[in-house]
């Protein structure tokens, strides 16, 4: 059972019955999208997250049908943050990918932009920041084909949290965001990067996002209180992908 909760201008809300159900519709969306933006120039560039939900998609991308679908020689992987720790730490996103997804597809070491993760916070935002102006070129606000983003219980996503300063960055494409515990040390994409993609996704599972969700998809306004509530591409598309559990309230 599908159902799809007013498409407003840029932004669409698909209601799937689990995470197993918007895990699939991402992995088809990541396919057209890696195939639509091929055309012109011949690379796509993916900005993706952390955290537990997007973990089935990315073990669903490493194996057929979703894996024969990609030509990986074309797709440059990004990341829309990540924690302050090793490569090797079960709490780096890098990590989460590579262990799911870039260890089972042919995609070479040039295409993964890592962040450095367990380098400074500061040197490692101004080193991401000058490998993606590497990628677009110096000027302007890079265009990421794709960015596949994830919301915290408290309306966080990547990692911009509510009330955060960090949320009012405009001139920098990388920031390092400096957090107690239980998050940590952060270095994350800015808004205009994220709100500058030709298409992002978001994948919400679970009933204890609904009561965030619901602010946000319901009320404009309020809804732009969270981070997540933040997200509105100022050229592209925003496509919320959210399960039964999580959409208890929309
Ligand atoms: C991270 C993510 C973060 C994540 C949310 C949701 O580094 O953790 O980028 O923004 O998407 O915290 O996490 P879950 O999917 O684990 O609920």
């Amino acid at each position: 059972m599908e159902t799809l909760v007013r498409p407003e201008g840029k932004r669409k809300v698909q209601v799937l019955p689990d995470l197993e159900a918007i895990s699939r519709e991402a992995a088809t969306l990541f396919v057209s999208a890696s195939r639509n933006a091929m055309a012109p120039q011949k690379k796509v560039a993916v900005a993706i997250s952390g955290g537990s939900t997007p973990r089935r998609l990315y073990t669903l991308l490493s194996a057929a049908p979703y894996r024969d679908q990609v030509d990986w020689q074309m797709v440059h992987f990004f990341w829309a943050d990540e924690r302050c720790v090793p490569k090797e730490d079960e709490a780096s996103n890098f990590k989460t990918v590579y262990d799911r997804l870039l260890s089972k597809v042919p995609i070479s070491d040039d295409h993964i932009h890592r962040i450095k993760g367990e380098e400074d916070p500061e040197k490692a935002a101004r080193d991401y920041e000058a490998d993606i102006k590497g990628f677009f070129g110096a000027s302007g606000l890079p265009v990421f084909d794709l960015v596949l983003l994830g919301m915290g219980e408290d309306g966080h996503t990547a990692s911009l949290f509510p009330g955060s300063k960090s949320l009012e960055e405009t001139a920098r494409l990388a920031i390092p965001v400096y957090l107690k515990k239980p998050y940590g040390n952060r270095i994350t994409l800015t808004l205009p990067v994220l709100n500058n993609a030709a298409q992002i996704i978001f994948l919400v599972a679970g009933s204890s996002k609904a009561m965030v969700l619901s602010e946000i998809l319901r009320d404009r306004e309020k809804g732009g209180e969270f981070p997540a509530g933040r997200i509105r591409p100022v050229r592209g598309t925003v496509i919320w992908l959210i399960d039964q559990e999580a959409a208890g309230r929309v």
